[in-house]
């Protein structure tokens, strides 16, 4: 190796409790070393301030420590091995996920305790959620529909284990077996089937996160979970095992303690928070949902100022997907994002901005919705104090099967 190329080599060293196997090999372009500043790097870049991220999963542990909940995030919102190793050694009690190929990552990158949310259906996806059920014990399944128990069933004896299992009971019509007799009936199909040991039930309602205003939103979770609660309280009626009842996000981490018998929250985007969380509004009355501080951006840059009253930069729908509601710029209130077009984002301002941007000037983004976003880049840098400190894969980035 040459000394020109040795310099483009970093080998990475632990730092702030990130282990360096969890961290790239080597920098994943030749500006992206240790002690960067975040303005030096090739953008789009995704970057997670350090010191907010650790404070939001302080605080969301302290809050539910005190309602008497657990926490168990959902890794669909960074689906990054780091970050989910990072949430278990600070206390959550296992992790979410969506798909079976983030799961499958995850598991691979030495990720336990993880709770599948949604069901797999077909045989293959099946008989692949029982094998990572085979290699860790502590993997949960949710089941929402009786053929798919007993197909389950099948595949958990063929691969000679018996696999844990949580109904989803839905609330609202995204997914989810509806609340009543036929969730309680599922519930006894499961305790029954000789390869399946129930654990209880989760109930996530993902309409309520978003509204407005905190007593709006208490009121609407808690009515639109009475029929939940009731199937719960049958479960434990009947003698089902109702050690688990899951469920809640970020907007309502502090209102589900509320819910008799629930056990842990699973919350996502608590941890970089994004335009459509910053709206909600906070317990205290402030408009801003301001329990969680948002340490996930995108780095953008100005590629075009010749325009009046715009600017374009290298930051559109490739590197922030939604449009709705519309990013907003660190430091300039006045400028509407638009991000529509595939590789530029089209920036208008009506007033003067804080100062004159020139081509090659970087913004600083807070991204529409965070989800999705991290699914489009192949790592993210860690920021601490304006610095680069870590760079992690995004480990399940694209894993959407
Ligand atoms: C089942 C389930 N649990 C938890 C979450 C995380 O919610 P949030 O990102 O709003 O905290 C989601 C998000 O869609 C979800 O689908």
């Amino acid at each position: 190796m040459s000394a020109d190329a040795s310099a483009h080599v970093w080998i990475p060293k632990p730092v702030n409790g990130y282990k360096a196997v969890e961290m790239r090999a080597t920098a994943v372009d030749d500006r992206a070393k240790p002690g960067v500043s975040k303005w030096e790097l090739d953008t789009p870049a995704l970057c997670v301030d350090l010191d907010k991220m650790e404070k939001n999963v302080a605080f969301l542990q302290a809050s539910l420590k005190k309602n008497g909940l657990a926490s168990r995030p959902h890794a669909k919102t960074h689906k990054t091995a780091a970050i989910a190793k990072y949430q278990l050694s600070t206390g959550s009690i296992g992790i979410c996920c969506a798909k079976l190929t983030e799961a499958e990552a995850l598991v691979a990158s030495g990720v336990d305790r993880i709770l599948m949310t949604t069901g797999n259906l077909s045989a293959g996806k099946i008989r692949r959620a029982m094998s990572i059920r085979k290699a860790h014990p502590d993997f949960i399944q949710a089941v929402d529909y009786e053929p798919n128990a007993r197909d389950l069933n099948d595949a958990a004896r063929e691969a000679g284990i018996i696999a844990d299992v949580v109904i989803d009971v839905a609330v609202g019509t995204r997914s989810g077996i509806p609340a009543g007799d036929g969730a309680l009936k599922l519930a006894q199909l499961v305790d029954t089937l000789p390869n399946l040991k129930l654990r209880g039930m989760l109930s996530y309602d993902g309409a309520v996160q978003h509204a407005k205003g905190f007593a709006n939103r208490k009121a609407t979770a808690l009515s639109a979970m009475e029929p939940n609660i009731e199937t719960y309280n049958g479960m434990k009626k009947s003698g089902l095992n109702t050690e688990i009842f899951s469920g809640g996000g970020s907007g309502t981490y502090n209102i589900m303690h509320h819910v008799p018998g629930f056990t842990d929250v699973q919350a996502g985007s608590y941890l970089f928070m994004d335009m459509q969380y910053l709206a909600i509004g906070s317990e205290d009355g402030n408009a801003v949902f301001t329990d969680f501080a948002p340490s996930l951006t995108v780095i953008a840059t100005v590629v075009n100022n010749r325009f009046p009253r715009s600017l374009t930069t290298d930051a559109g729908a490739k590197a922030l997907t939604l449009n709705v509601p519309t990013a907003g710029v660190i430091g300039e209130p006045g400028i509407a994002y638009n991000a529509g077009s595939d590789e530029f984002g089209v920036l208008r301002f009506s007033s003067p901005l804080s100062k004159e941007y020139k081509i090659g000037d970087k913004l600083e983004v807070i991204v529409p919705h965070c989800d999705p976003v991290v699914n489009e880049y192949d790592h993210m840098y860690g920021i601490r104090n304006g610095k680069v400190e870590v760079v992690w894969d995004v480990t399940a980035r694209g894993c959407s099967q």
